[in-house]
């Protein structure tokens, strides 16, 4: 990582709560969100005073705390994720992290199985980082459920170095590849690549 590239990366320290969860993580073997691509959710999430998100992938729950740093105080986050053990250790990050525990609403289960339940056009911030070989999928019903002027957020969509290379065809590259395609070319939204941690890509639903 070049100089600049790395003060970038972690231009704003972590917390403390966040760093145990990264720590968590990596024992249960889920990677979490890089930490420029935390401080990048936080700022989003600020930016549009957040009351409602949805995150597909809890994870051990780095990007849960890097969201509700940004979101309004009494904001809820609606997360995702198919093994409980996971949010088990989400929910001792949000604990520690000073969360209330009424504005986190963890859902056991499949993302395409739980994404249809979810209401349209009810929310400020949609989060993907759960199964890449989905991701397509997940961008559409996340287009669906957000409002106009929310914000949909794209993890690794830079995929370890992969997307930029043409030559790397195997198939999460190639699904990743053709979800940034898709996000760019989609008249609804206005993106941005955030080459920050794998690449967050983030774009804004404009009303049409
Ligand atoms: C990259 S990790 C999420 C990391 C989290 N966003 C963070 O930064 O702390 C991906 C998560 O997606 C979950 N997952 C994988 N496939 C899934 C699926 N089909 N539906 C729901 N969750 C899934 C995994 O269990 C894992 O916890």
């Amino acid at each position: 990582m070049s100089n600049s590239r790395s003060y970038a990366e972690f231009f704003v320290p972590e917390s403390e709560a966040a760093s145990a969860a990264r720590a968590r993580a990596a024992d249960l073997g889920c990677t979490p969100v890089g930490a420029g691509a935390a401080t990048a959710l936080t700022f989003l999430a600020a930016a549009v005073t957040a009351r409602t998100a949805v995150e597909i992938g809890t994870g051990a729950g780095v990007s849960g705390l890097a969201l509700f740093a940004g979101m309004a105080e009494d904001g809820i986050l609606t997360s995702i994720d198919i093994e409980a053990e996971n949010q088990r250790a989400a929910k001792q990050a949000f604990t520690e992290g000073g969360i209330a525990p009424g504005r986190a609403r963890l859902i056991n289960g499949r993302a395409l199985e739980v994404l249809p339940r979810l209401t349209d056009a009810a929310y400020d911030l949609v989060l993907v980082d759960a199964a890449k070989n989905e991701y397509d999928q997940y961008v559409d019903e996340a287009i669906r459920l957000l409002r106009v002027g929310g914000i949909l957020a794209i993890d690794n969509a830079l995929w370890h170095d992969k997307v930029a290379d043409p030559t790397q065809r195997d198939a999460d590259t190639v699904v990743l590849r053709e979800v940034g395609r898709t996000v760019r070319e989609d008249e609804r939204l206005v993106p941005v690549m955030i080459p920050l941690g794998d690449g967050l890509l983030a774009a804004v639903k404009k009303g049409l």
